[in-house]
């Protein structure tokens, strides 16, 4: 089994790719294999809604959506990291995870269809300065695509820099905890599908 972590800020290794460095660790420790995707700091376009993904089968732009969306269908499950800019997440993941779950829905390809998902979310402060809404915008690409949310005790880390995220104990502990329920889930997942439990019957999508 593997997971695909996706850091959504401009820093390699700053704090969100800490925090997604702890969950990874965690997954490793429970069997679960990891890769860390960063989206980077080359321009990365919006979704320019001309729906040429639904007949090429990717997406328009040759960039890093359509890197991670080669990897997004042998993945088992998902963690999208963003730091908090401006009180929502990064332009970069929003344009990311705009073109990414457009292009799956037009392609028909299903490659986040009931696959388990995570949000967290980096912040400079330790109060709820824009991660609550963050967090809310993350979770609607997983609730529009029929993907399982996993949770944990909260959703955040804070800092400016990789050791004020490292002197975070309670937002570390978050991360762990929602590595050990993410594990939790995909071998749960394992075991039904090994004992023929049957995916749920699915109706055609009606779209008013
Ligand atoms: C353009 C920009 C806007 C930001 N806006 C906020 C904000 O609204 N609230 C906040 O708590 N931190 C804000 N920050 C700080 C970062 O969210 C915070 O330092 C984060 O932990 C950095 O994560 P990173 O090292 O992974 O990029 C902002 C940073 C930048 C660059």
């Amino acid at each position: 089994m593997n997971v695909l972590l996706v850091n959504g800020s401009p820093h390699a290794n700053g704090c969100t790719y800490t925090a997604l460095a702890e969950v990874a660790k965690v997954l490793n420790a429970e069997g679960i294999d990891t890769q860390i995707f960063q989206i980077g700091t080359k321009p990365l376009a919006g979704c320019i809604a001309c729906r040429t993904c639904s007949t090429i089968r990717r997406c328009v732009f040759s960039d890093c959506v359509n890197d991670f969306l080669d990897l997004a269908k042998d993945a088992d499950g998902f963690i999208f990291g963003s730091p908090v800019h401006y009180a929502t997440a990064s332009g970069a993941i929003t344009s990311f995870m705009d073109r990414v779950f457009f292009a799956d829905l037009l392609t028909g390809k299903q490659s986040f269809y009931l696959k388990p998902a995570a949000a967290i979310v980096s912040a400079r402060r330790g109060g709820t300065t824009g991660t609550t809404a963050t967090f809310d915008q993350l979770n609607k690409y997983f609730t529009i695509s029929e993907m399982p949310v996993i949770s944990s005790r909260y959703w955040k880390v804070h800092g400016t820099t990789p050791e004020d995220v490292k002197k975070d104990l309670e937002g570390l502990q978050t991360m762990r905890v929602l590595a050990r329920n993410m594990a939790w889930f995909l071998k749960c997942k394992e075991a039904g599908i090994k004992a023929d439990v049957p995916f749920p019957e699915r109706e055609e999508t009606i779209l008013y």
